[in-house]
């Protein structure tokens, strides 16, 4: 496996979440985030020679969506070769799915654009494209000197009214909305799902407005990874899932951005960032107005293993 993992080192490192901050060293993110992430943990390895060409698939079974979605789901981590023939990587793609994944089950993988060449293998052995993310992060936390808003955290008591929201302000191209495999209704009610896990411990903090004239209908959660912040040599954490009604709370989004990025700070966070998807132009507005950068963008491929 060494050989196979030096020659694809070079696209490996963009699988790091933190690939676009610079002063996070290169060997770290691939020794402590991204093989750990990729290759090793809950992750099933499979080999697969084609034309004398050795091939290892990394993937995992993800059990809470395969019993959400009634669906057998299975998560592409990514795959090692040593050569650049697009055709063998496709054939052997196929033949991983063929002999690994069970018939009629789902398999996606999230790919930085910069793996173009298994994205094209990807595209060849029929997986289609259901999602672009743009990568967005902020550094410099002790210049951010926005005004302030009325906030709180909330709490379990907020969960029927943040599912609520989650449910009716869609997001057509969210994974689970653009992919066709997934019924509209059921990927308004993972959303949902998603809202009531976070406050439950999924995020560590879920910020809400607090104002006394308006109701308290848009949610932002975070997640410190403080686990993490050691392993980096920086402390980056995450914003994570956001709605806001625009029926009662219009303009509330950049509000909670702008209070959750000084809530991280406050926590330690010297980095903070979030993914949108590229057709999400008033999120990555919103953004950049508050001193956001752009950092890298993947992609999210789906294939149903129909044979
Ligand atoms: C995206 C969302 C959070 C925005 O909520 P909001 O606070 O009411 O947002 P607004 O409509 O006020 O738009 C925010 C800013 O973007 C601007 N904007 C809106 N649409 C835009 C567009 N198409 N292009 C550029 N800017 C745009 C607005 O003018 C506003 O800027 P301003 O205050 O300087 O005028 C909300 O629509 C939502 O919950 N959508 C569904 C879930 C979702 O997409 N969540 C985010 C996932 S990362």
């Amino acid at each position: 496996m060494d050989t196979l993992l030096q020659a694809r080192t070079k696209e490996l490192f963009f699988y790091s979440p933190y690939n676009f901050i610079r002063v996070i060293d290169q060997q770290k993110q691939i020794q402590n985030i991204v093989i750990p992430t990729l290759i090793g943990n809950k992750n099933i390895e499979t080999s697969i020679s084609v034309q004398g060409k050795q091939h290892l698939f990394f993937h995992e079974y993800l059990a809470w969506d395969t019993a959400f979605f009634n669906l057998p789901t299975y998560k592409l981590k990514t795959v090692l070769f040593n050569h650049r023939d697009v055709s063998i990587i496709a054939l052997a793609i196929k033949e991983f799915v063929t002999s690994t994944i069970p018939e009629g089950a789902y398999l996606f993988i999230e790919i930085p654009s910069e793996d173009i060449l298994l994205i094209q293998a990807l595209g060849s052995a029929g997986f289609k494209l259901v999602e672009t993310r743009l990568n967005y992060f902020r550094g410099n936390l002790e210049n951010f000197n926005e005004p302030r808003f009325p906030v709180r955290r909330a709490t379990i008591a907020d969960t029927d009214n943040l599912k609520r929201v989650a449910r009716e302000m869609r997001n057509d191209y969210d994974r689970f909305h653009a992919d066709t495999t997934f019924n509209v209704e059921l990927a308004d009610e993972f959303l949902s799902k998603y809202i009531e896990e976070s406050l439950k411990g999924f995020a560590d903090v879920v910020l809400t407005p607090n104002e006394p004239a308006i109701p308290s209908d848009s949610f932002l959660t975070a997640k410190f990874f403080k686990n993490e912040w050691d392993l980096l040599g920086k402390n980056v954490s995450k914003m994570v899932l956001s709605a806001v009604s625009n029926k009662t709370n219009k303009g509330w989004y950049a509000k909670l951005i702008s209070e959750m990025t000084y809530l991280l700070r406050d926590e330690g966070a010297e980095f903070i960032h979030l993914n949108t998807q590229s057709t999400n132009r008033a999120v990555f507005y919103t953004w950049e107005k508050l001193g956001y950068r752009l950092g890298s963008s993947t992609h999210v491929l789906s294939l149903t293993n129909n044979k």
